[in-house]
């Protein structure tokens, strides 16, 4: 059995929570949930989709056999349908995170630099890092979000590829599609850009919107998307990218492993439940407005939110605040150097936000 460095941090911050975590079922929400309230992995407790579910217990069965070919292809059709463009565009990934991986290969296995924000999301960067790939980290601007100028600046002819997370965890902020695209028409002819789209269902922002369309243009771009928010699929481990149709050859050839069948059959299924979609992103919005409100309320700063987490000013060291939050049966997001008075904390159930706004002053208090 392999332990990941997730597990074994959820697992020893349950540990130190201590036996008085309080035990919550919820039958109407189809899941149980025992411990504390996990706000710290950007999880969507409120998938997966009904659809999704039935599909899983439908396959079950099959359980026995790998996945065919054609009913990889009839997911992979079903997302071409969805993001407008042909199956040969898609690469169908055991998440987004091993496609992150596989373009480190793809772009830098004989070296090279990569650019990226910092902070960002961290999976590509490591990963980059242990292959002896140079990570460049471009510090974001004053409103937290990627500083396109500067990441344009740092540019040198060793660059590969640069990595945008839009919106970017765990900033959570976004830049708008027409500041990606005149970013993207400035690269050089061989660098490739990554525009990782984990969290973009979530946005509501000005012009925020997907970078697919960049796709076939004369650039080298890959778009990353995720079944692990929106659809509230993570622990079933299905991602895609979009690109064009060489690069995803190349890409596909640098994944170690395939998604297994109950993952996606019910990631064919989720794409049609637009119902849970739909209801899913009103109720994570209204909450987050809802935790935006209430921290201009309190007078904390915070960063734009456009993914189902909200990123803000504790105004006290990180570590007391999220061990007072753990105290009070919560845990919140780790810590992102520089921000280290700054917590990180996911978009629950409308439950979860309640019990996070009301232990927040406690939690705040000197
Ligand atoms: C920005 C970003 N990209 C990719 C991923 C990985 O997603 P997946 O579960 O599809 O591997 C995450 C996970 O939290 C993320 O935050």
């Amino acid at each position: 059995m392999s332990v990941n460095r997730r597990d074994l941090l959820t697992a020893s911050a349950l540990l130190l929570a201590g036996p008085g975590f309080a035990s919550r079922t919820s039958a109407r929400e189809g899941a149980s949930v025992t411990g504390p309230r996990v706000l710290c992995w950007n999880e969507n407790p409120y998938g997966p989709s009904p659809a999704a579910r039935r599909a899983v217990a439908a396959s079950i069965a099959e359980g026995c056999r790998y996945p065919s070919d054609e009913q990889t292809q009839a997911l992979t059709a079903a997302i071409a349908r969805h993001e407008g463009t042909e199956a040969s565009h898609i690469v169908i990934g055991t998440g987004s995170g091993e496609l992150l991986r596989a373009l480190v290969l793809v772009c830098a296995r004989d070296g090279g630099e990569i650019v990226a924000a910092e902070p960002t999301y961290l999976e590509m960067p490591d990963y980059a890092e242990f292959f002896g790939v140079k990570m460049k980290f471009v510090p974001v601007d004053a409103q937290l979000q990627h500083d396109l100028r500067a990441m344009r600046a740092a540019l040198t002819e060793r660059t590969r590829a640069v990595y945008l997370c839009n919106p970017n965890n765990p900033t959570g902020t976004a830049v708008g599609a027409t500041a990606i695209r005149d970013f993207v028409t400035s690269l050089p002819a061989g660098v490739t850009a990554i525009v990782d789209e984990a969290y973009l269902d979530f946005a509501d922002g000005l012009d925020v919107r997907s970078a697919v369309d960049l796709v076939e243009g004369e650039h080298r771009v890959v778009v990353l998307r995720t079944f692990s928010k929106l659809h509230g699929m993570a622990g079933m481990r299905l991602g895609y990218a979009v690109t064009r149709p060489e690069i995803a050859k190349a890409l596909a050839a640098a994944c170690m492993t395939t998604p297994n069948l109950l993952s996606v059959r019910a990631g064919q299924a989720s794409l049609a439940d637009k119902d849970f979609l739909a209801g899913t992103r009103a109720r994570i919005v209204a909450s987050r407005a809802r935790i935006t409100s209430h921290l201009t309320g309190l007078g904390l700063r915070y960063a734009q939110p456009q993914g189902n987490f909200v990123f803000f000013d504790t105004g006290i060291p990180l570590e007391l605040f999220s061990a007072r939050m753990k105290a009070r049966d919560i845990l919140v997001g780790r810590l992102f150097p520089p921000f280290t008075n700054w917590c990180r904390v996911t978009i629950g159930r409308e439950p979860d936000v309640d019990a996070f706004l009301g232990a927040l002053p406690g939690a705040l208090r000197a």
